[in-house]
């Protein structure tokens, strides 16, 4: 198996719930009345799943793999723009969290905010993902020898392997800030897993 599978099924689970935010954003515009654990659901998905898992094993091994290759032109102006749209992801979906926070502690005008967002997202993801299965993914692969290619493989599992310590220990260490406790486990600790 390729290094990219892993990641063209994580796209395909991705689409999934960009589908189901999609149909929250056409509720929520008809009835104007968001639901607030959905949208912290929806947040809680795109930060720990789309971001930290599967955009994180794309920039921390294949695109950090690819920076030591001699890139065309094109792939290294497509692999720029697919960090960019990285960044982006992240910005909207911290200016959904915020809309979501203003609109539950009474702002009620924050909903056209939401839906902004909500659009924003369900819009830029599929385009996304699009440009790497149809335009970079495959082509780029050229670039490895098949022992490099099963290294990062390899390596991709690992780092799945950690993000559940990764999402608790840091939902955790949340807790422990907001009880004035202090922070018990360090970064640190979760190489050795
Ligand atoms: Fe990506
Ligand atoms: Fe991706």
């Amino acid at each position: 198996m390729q290094p990219i599978s892993p990641l063209m099924i994580e796209h395909r689970i991705i689409e999934r719930m960009i589908k189901i935010i999609n149909l929250k954003f056409e509720e929520y515009t008809r009835t104007k009345n968001p639901n607030k654990l959905f949208i912290e659901s929806a947040v809680d998905f795109i930060r720990t799943y789309a971001d930290q898992t599967h955009h994180g094993k794309e920039e921390n091994i294949l695109f950090r793999e690819l920076k030591k290759k001699s890139l065309t032109l094109e792939h290294k102006r497509i692999m720029d723009e697919l960090i960019q749209e990285h960044i982006t992801g992240r910005r909207i979906t911290g200016q959904l969290e915020t809309a979501k926070n203003l609109y539950f502690s009474g702002q009620k005008k924050a909903l056209d905010l939401i839906l902004k967002k909500m659009d924003f997202l369900v819009k830029f993801y599929p385009k996304h993902i699009e440009k790497e299965d149809k335009q970079f993914f495959q082509p780029v692969m050229s670039y490895f020898s098949l022992e490099e290619q099963n290294k990062m493989l390899n390596e991709g599992y690992l780092f799945d392997r950690k993000m559940i310590h990764r999402k608790y220990s840091k939902l955790i260490g949340e807790f422990e800030k907001k009880s004035g406790l202090p922070l018990i486990m360090s970064r640190n600790w979760l190489d050795y897993l």
